[in-house]
């Protein structure tokens, strides 16, 4: 009976699946006649037109450059898109243009940098990473998409995924820190968070996979730089997250600036078709980034008719702002340097996109005021960034338990960022007013409530340079230089710690001081700050730093001079709220790094999946071997590090098999206990190391890891499958499989900190 059951189910399940696959057939059949039909219809001009994305600039522009006589181009069919026109009115206007006056009324795709929530800002992609937590990475993207179709737009330029391992570069605030397979997850979370399951749905919107690729690799630390290396690194490290997100159906593709192999990316066959297409199978557009194909000019390839040809003979299919497409492409047909099938394969890609999204049977359907109106900034929402905000905060450093702080007594709060709005948004908000952004003083008085006395002073300028702050101004002001002296800032502070039973100061990075054009080449918090921290400590008041940073910083002064120590990234517009709500104990953190923290900038890049080297360096750095004269190798703080109000212990690991074969699964478990006297969260990381291979292999990689919640006292077992998909990497021919022999097993709470089994596999 059972068994009669089981068969029928198993029966009306893969009907189910072939009606759905059949389903699929039929929708993309119905697509391409729909396609066919229209690019019949369509001049020349009107297929290039397709393939050019412009801003009328009334975003934040990201280039020296912004489009002209936009109305005219749209009324003319020279348009596929527009993209940093925020605002149902404003886009609804635009879409009104086109199809009034076009004469196909092909309607314009609307594109934003939706980076880290719409206008209710989230903390930047950093930020989110070290929560660990899929699901809430996938709402928060979902969240976003429902705000920002609901004000009109239907495409985003995120997820960022480019791995970084040099805090240098500004835009590692951008993305999910240094590792492949973290960053995979996250990659499809967000793209599955963006375009739901269905695109033509009207809260769903298509995500854009960027920058494609190895931008985060840039030389030197220095945006816009060279990359270089080898394929097996590419393969192994740098790769995975975009086809991760490939896997998961991202819609679009963005080139990168940078070039490889001596190539530009956006005019790369190898990257866009051969690799992108060919091996990857993805089916969708790519777009160029901001002027990037009239960038290959400098790059040294050629003028812009020639990198124009070359872009799309190489793969790419929308021209962002530089225009080279839309006055170059036609020249470049009569003369041979393109084909007719070229232009129609990119124009075929764009106008499957707007198809996918639904504005063929309606442009207006992510045009409504009343959802605007209910979804944009609605308290729900905030709610919703307040408690994702407390999920990314990385405490680094507790002693005494100085956290969570009692709502009683009095607390100094000072710094430059302790009563700031305009930073607490973070890098790349384009969409969100800082204005609306809850500082950290209110979030204190919010939850500490009346028993609590809190002092407020300024204590120092986040930078007193005035060349450095003019810089980080450009989109307003960051940085506000007091007219006070900083003697004065600074008695004001002590004045008040004079009153007080704790200091909480919140000090670090402005939030234009990371993200695009926001490198560094000192990665310390601003001297003014270092100068405000010193004397604070002086006073032998137990003092808890809030660091705010875009990138990993190298704390080293910090963390020899604070009782505790918390990382809160830049976390948007609940900043103050979430801050205080951890600071408190109302939420105990469970941030982990995503990106290493190096000790100074000397050890950069710094990466916990490094390989061991033939002279692996041994206690107390002896000579001819591989470390440094004035420093330890390891970082301050490693991948994956993060505290807790509360302790957690961990058993040995107990593995299902010691020696398997073949294609077998094997378990492993352990047993964490929550020692402490708070409920809390752990992220239990799983690492391997493949000891002997073909080709050398990293000292370990993370290969799964699970966030659970352990009530005080509580112990759970948790435990993880491990099958030889999990051993496979790229070799020096990138034959993409596992090798037998030894393997050690790692499980723990840190990169740095594991129990280890080991393993032989055999084939
Ligand atoms: C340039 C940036 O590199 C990219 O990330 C962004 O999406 C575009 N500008 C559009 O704003």
């Amino acid at each position: 009976m059972k068994r009669n059951i089981l068969l029928i189910a198993v029966f009306v399940l893969s009907q189910f699946a072939t009606m759905q696959a059949q389903d699929a057939k039929s929708d993309s059949y119905r697509m391409k006649g729909y396609v066919d039909a229209l690019m019949k219809k369509m001049t020349l001009d009107e297929k290039i037109g397709q393939l050019n994305l412009i801003t009328p600039g009334s975003g934040i522009p990201t280039g020296s450059v912004v489009s002209t006589d936009v109305e005219n181009k749209i009324k003319q069919g020279k348009v596929g898109g527009l993209f940093g026109v925020i605002g149902v009115d404003k886009i609804k206007q635009a879409q009104k243009l086109c199809m009034d006056n076009s004469r196909l009324k092909i309607p314009l795709i609307f594109g934003s940098d939706v980076i880290h929530g719409y206008k209710t800002t989230v903390p930047i992609p950093l930020g989110l990473s070290a929560s660990w937590d899929m699901k809430l990475i996938e709402h928060s993207a979902r969240e976003a998409a429902i705000e920002a179709t609901a004000d009109g737009l239907c495409w985003t330029f995120s997820p960022m995924v480019d791995i970084a391992r040099d805090p240098r570069w500004g835009r590692i605030a951008e993305g999910a820190g240094e590792d492949p397979y973290l960053g995979s997850q996250i990659a499809k979370a967000m793209v599955k968070g963006y375009q739901g399951d269905d695109l033509s749905k009207n809260n769903t919107m298509m995500s854009c996979v960027k920058h494609f690729a190895l931008y985060g690799a840039s030389e030197a630390g220095r945006d816009y730089n060279t990359t270089d290396m080898s394929r097996v690194r590419m393969y192994n490290e740098y790769l995975p997250p975009y086809k991760a997100a490939v896997d998961a159906g991202v819609g679009s593709v963005m080139s990168s600036f940078n070039e490889i192999e001596g190539i530009p990316a956006t005019g790369n066959k190898w990257l866009l078709t051969d690799l992108l297409r060919n091996q990857w199978g993805f089916k969708g557009f790519v777009v160029s980034d901001y002027t990037s194909v009239n960038e290959m000019i400098n790059h040294g390839v050629g003028d812009l008719q020639t990198v124009s040809a070359m872009s799309l003979r190489a793969g790419l299919d929308m021209d962002m702002v530089g225009e080279g497409f839309l006055t170059t492409l036609k020249k470049s047909l009569r003369e041979g340097k393109v084909t007719q099938k070229q232009i129609d394969d990119a124009c075929r890609r764009i106008l499957e996109a707007k198809y996918k999204l639904g504005l063929f049977d309606d442009p207006y359907r992510y045009i409504s005021e009343e959802r605007m109106k209910q979804e944009v900034l609605s308290a729900a929402r905030r709610k919703a960034a307040r408690d994702l905000a407390a999920h990314t905060f990385v405490l680094l450093k507790n002693n005494n338990e100085t956290l969570p702080l009692k709502k009683s007594g009095t607390i100094a709060l000072i710094g430059p960022l302790a009563n700031d709005k305009s930073n607490m948004l973070g890098t790349w908000a384009v969409s969100g007013d800082p204005q609306m952004s809850i500082p950290v003083l209110e979030g204190m008085k919010n939850v500490g409530g009346s028993s609590v006395n809190i002092i407020y002073a300024k204590g120092a300028n986040i930078s007193d340079d005035t060349l450095f702050a003019k810089k980080i101004n450009v989109f307003g002001t960051r940085i506000d230089i007091d007219k006070r002296s900083p003697e004065e800032m600074l008695t004001e502070a002590l004045n008040a710690v004079n009153q007080a039973d704790v200091i909480v100061a919140v000090v670090g990075e402005a939030s234009e001081m990371s993200g695009e054009a926001s490198s560094r080449t000192d990665i310390t918090i601003p001297e003014s700050q270092k100068i405000l921290i010193n004397a604070l400590s002086k006073t032998g008041k137990p003092l808890v730093l809030v660091v705010m940073t875009g990138r990993p910083l190298a704390l080293t002064q910090e963390n020899s001079l604070a009782t505790s120590m918390i990382v809160t990234w830049h976390a948007g517009i609940e900043a103050g709220n979430a801050i205080a709500d951890v600071l408190f104990g109302n939420y105990n953190p469970s941030g982990k790094l995503s990106a290493t923290f190096p000790r100074n900038l000397g050890q950069v890049p710094i990466f916990y999946n490094h390989k061991n080297t033939g002279r692996p360096s041994g206690p107390n750095s002896p000579k001819f071997q591989s470390n440094y004269l004035d420093a330890p190798n390891t970082p301050l703080f490693p991948f994956g590090y993060g505290l807790s109000y509360t302790s957690f212990s961990y058993g040995d690991i107990s593995i299902s098999k010691t020696n398997p074969k073949g294609n077998e699964k094997i378990t492993a478990s352990i047993t964490v206990t929550n020692t402490g006297k708070y409920d809390g969260e752990e992220v239990v990381q799983l690492y391997i190391r493949d000891v002997v291979g073909t080709n050398t292999r990293p000292l370990k990689e993370l290969k799964g890891f699970q966030k659970i919640n352990l009530k005080t006292g509580e112990s759970k077992t948790v435990s993880f499958s491990i099958s030889p998909a999990d051993l496979k990497f790229y070799n020096h021919n990138l034959k993409y499989d596992w090798e037998p022999g030894e393997f050690h097993i790692m499980i723990g709470g840190n990169s740095d900190d594991v129990k280890m089994v080991k393993v032989n596999w055999a084939k």
